[in-house]
């Protein structure tokens, strides 16, 4: 029977909705990204932005789909992990809809969405997930019946190292795509602090040592260029490490910094090295958005898993491992 299940997105900066079918077809997929004022990311104020888009969000999704409400027989949205004022509104909107469309409700791992997403729609079986985000970053595959963390900042994501470090070298917030155009302008690698600890790697070192060169009188050129250079280097080699230790030979990115050029032709190079390969979902896809957590939601209800309202607690830190995957 094809089941058309529609998914709400809401973990952190982004409120997404997706509807998609039993064949991984994306019939809708609409987001909203709260972008502040000034400042950094405010959980409650990017929780209101989600509150006041996510009724005319559905909206379009089901206009763009070309279907109806009633025709949604699945509901589900992200549990967690993520910010908490965030994650309930998600929640909220989509225990609303359950009860209101009498449908069931499924409530699923933002991580592991990615991951899946990009499994049905990019040709890849087995990756391991590079997923690089504002808030997460994770080197994960599926080892034992689970999905599994084999690497991860130690500090803070990458996404949210590059909008700090733009904030302070006044390159206004959601700072990659500005940092990614200054480095290729950029001649010199400066030095950084490389920090890699097995397939774990941290970020805020190298952040607080740019700061010091570019109050010296680097160049924003040279010092975005060094920061990619060694974040990027980072996070392949604990790729790379990863996909040895547990014999994989796919890698895919997923998250908002996957867009940055620079990190998908290092990766690319990793991989043609090891006779692997490398793949990338299309943007929509990639950052954070509904259709993967309407997708998953589908895989988990299809596999026989049902939540009453009172499982659908959101979780702030959520584990990937905590998930039973019962669909693979
Ligand atoms: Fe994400």
């Amino acid at each position: 029977m094809n089941m058309i299940t529609l998914g709400i997105e809401g973990t952190a900066h982004t409120l997404g909705i997706g509807i998609v079918d039993s064949n991984a077809k994306v019939l809708a997929n609409v987001l909203d990204m709260y972008k502040p004022v000034n400042g950094g990311l405010h959980p409650r104020e990017a929780a209101n932005h989600h509150g006041n888009v996510v009724s005319q969000l559905i909206e379009r999704a089901v206009r763009d789909a070309n279907i109806t409400l009633n025709d949604v027989d699945v509901v589900s949205f992200s549990m967690g992990p993520g910010l908490g004022p965030c994650l309930r509104v998600a929640a909220t909107a989509a225990r609303s809809l359950s009860l209101l469309l009498d449908k069931p409700i499924i409530g699923v791992n933002h991580c592991v969405a990615h991951i899946e997403i990009g499994r049905a729609t990019t040709g890849c079986d087995d990756p391991v997930l590079l997923y690089v985000s504002g808030g997460n970053t994770q080197v994960i595959a599926f080892f034992n019946k689970r999905y599994r963390v084999f690497g991860e900042t130690l500090d803070i994501g990458i996404g949210n190292m590059f909008d700090k470090l733009g904030r302070e070298l006044g390159l206004g917030y959601y700072a990659g795509p500005t940092i990614e155009k200054l480095a290729r302008d950029g001649k010199n690698l400066l030095e950084l602090p490389y920090s890699v600890k097995g397939m774990d790697v941290s970020f805020s070192g190298i952040m607080t040592a740019a700061l010091n060169l570019w109050k010296k009188g680097y160049s924003l050129e040279d010092i975005a260029f060094s920061v990619q250079e060694v974040c990027f280097g980072m996070l392949v080699e604990a790729s790379e490490r990863a996909m040895a230790h547990i014999d994989k030979n796919e890698i895919l990115l997923g998250g908002g910094v996957a867009q940055n050029m620079r990190l998908r032709e290092m990766v690319q190079k990793m991989v043609e090295e090891r006779g692997a390969r490398a793949y990338i979902p299309e943007k929509n896809l990639c950052v954070d958005n509904g259709a993967m957590i309407a997708w998953l939601g589908n895989l988990m209800y299809s596999s026989g898993v049902r939540m009453s309202i009172e499982d659908t607690m959101t979780s702030q830190k959520f584990r990937t491992d905590e998930v039973s995957v019962t669909w693979r």
